[in-house]
């Protein structure tokens, strides 16, 4: 069965309702464009050679996005209708023969479940086409399936062209069809443009291929958010929310403990241990991975990082492209971007800023400190205030501290320049020379005191 099916995935429509500049299918949901949803659901039912999508708006920026995935791409430089998007990938589909499933590009939430019923429905019918249904509350914007007494579909009726009574009708098209791939070419140069819109409309095939005695059956689903179309921004936002619903219920169900989870957002593609928490307000997103047993401080965002276990994260805290080991601190109210390599038991605390830096084991930087481009050793002490001068108005330059340094608060490291094993820095210095292992670097006005300069001031003062 599998090897038979084609699946093509209509996706070339600018989606004149989204109001936007960027083509509807390369907005995001759940973490994700609406098309690589739709096109790794698709890959799951069958391999890449068989998968196509129809391209037209922003066709490059489709391609690349879809990048690695090895689907081909049919160009439909005007978008003339769902039915003619199928008519300019003619030559490319008509030769596979078999099955030909139709997706839309704006209809990201289907499963691979459902798409396999529908496939067996196909199979098991004989029929020249099963499209999916669903009874929506609300069905404005959607066609409505007109069937008659026994299951078949008689006609697709658009929004627009529908009269009263068939807008009545609350059983919707999805927009996704299994047809008999032979059954669909031998009639679809029968689509005519003749609607208010001028467009070849694809549901215009279900009563051609009435008119032509081969039957179109529905096949209704219970769920209907599996198939709710995206046209505009609420819309996206509803589907994006069930997205993640499903992405929390899932990490819920495999053992990560999440408090209020209508409040987190957590992209699908994100991987968490057991046990760890992730606290209200927090967003997860893009590639991270967090370890077990970890806990994820309230109104964190973490983009891209690995997290080893036992890693805590307190509240506030930004992570972006970085890497913690095993037992690291972080927070509250940290930011790490891109670059941070935090090794094992390192901790990094309030207002602490690092930039493309490593924190050996065991080192500290707790309080109010600015480190880019810095290499640090073990079980460092950084001090409060304390400023890595990384940049001279024109190059980015590097400080290495190592193994066991004592950097005093308010240091100025100006880079490049090395502090050696075990020295120390007494606090408020301006280090530009490096500091050999085990000295001391002072680097700061020697304090003078005045003695009795203050009283006699005040003396001085009251006349
Ligand atoms: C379509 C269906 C409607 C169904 C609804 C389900 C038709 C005529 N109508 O309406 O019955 O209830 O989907 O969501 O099919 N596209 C192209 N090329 C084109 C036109 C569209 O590739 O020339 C793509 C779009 O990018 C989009 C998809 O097809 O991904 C659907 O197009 P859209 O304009 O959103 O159709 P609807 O009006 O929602
Ligand atoms: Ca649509």
């Amino acid at each position: 069965m599998e090897t038979e099916l084609t699946i093509v995935i209509l996706a070339a429509g600018l989606g004149t309702r989204m109001k936007s500049a960027k083509a509807k299918v390369l907005h995001r949901a759940g973490g994700q464009t609406l098309i690589e949803h739709v096109v790794d659901t698709a890959l799951q039912l069958t391999r890449p050679g068989r998968v196509w999508v129809v391209v037209g708006h922003q066709a490059d920026e489709v391609r690349q996005t879809l990048g690695t995935r090895g689907v081909g791409f049919i160009e439909q430089h005007e978008q003339k209708g769902t039915g003619h998007a199928l008519m300019v990938g003619r030559e490319a589909l008509e030769s596979a023969g078999g099955r030909l499933m139709v997706l839309y590009g704006d209809c990201p939430l289907i499963s691979a479940a459902t798409l396999r019923w529908l496939v067996l429905a196909q199979e098991q019918s004989g029929a020249a086409g099963v499209v999916i249904t669903t009874l929506l509350d609300d069905p404005y914007g959607y066609g409505r399936v007109l069937q008659d007494d026994s299951g078949g579909v008689l006609a697709i009726v658009e929004q627009k062209a529908g009269t009263p009574e068939q807008l009545l009708i609350r059983e919707i098209n999805s927009g996704i069809y299994c047809f008999q791939a032979a059954d669909l070419w031998s009639h679809i140069d029968r689509i005519r443009p003749d609607n208010p819109a001028k467009e070849y409309y694809l549901t215009d095939i279900v009563e051609i291929l009435n008119r032509g005695s081969r039957r179109v059956l529905a096949m209704r689903i219970d769920d209907s958010s599996e198939v709710l179309g995206i046209n505009n921004r609420i819309e996206l936002a509803k589907v994006d929310a069930m997205f993640r619903a499903r992405k929390v219920e899932e990490l819920m169900l495999a053992g990560v403990t999440i408090e209020k989870p209508e409040t987190v957002s957590i992209d699908g593609g994100v991987r968490i241990g057991t046990d760890t928490v992730i606290e209200p307000f927090t967003r997860i997103l893009g590639s991270t991975t967090i370890g077990e047993q970890c806990k994820i401080g309230a109104c964190s965002i973490i983009e891209d990082a690995a997290l080893g276990d036992h890693v805590q994260v307190g509240p506030f805290t930004y992570i972006a492209a970085s890497r913690l080991e095993d037992g690291a601190q972080v927070g509250p109210y940290a930011r790490l971007r891109p670059g941070v390599h935090v090794e094992p038991g390192a901790h990094i605390g309030n207002f602490v800023e690092l930039k493309n830096t490593r924190l050996g084991a065991g080192s500290k930087a707790m309080h109010l400190a600015y480190l880019g481009d810095s290499d640090i050793g073990q079980k460092v002490n950084v001090g409060a205030g304390t400023i890595t001068c990384n940049y001279d108005g024109a190059k980015k330059h590097r400080t290495t501290i190592d193994d066991g340094a004592f950097v005093g608060s308010n240091s100025t490291l100006v880079a490049p320049v090395e502090i050696g094993a075990g020295a120390y820095l007494a606090a408020g210095s301006v280090i530009t020379k490096t500091v050999p292992p085990d000295a001391l670097g002072l680097g700061r006005a020697r304090q003078e005191n005045k003695e009795g300069w203050a009283r006699k001031r005040r003396k001085a003062s009251q006349g």
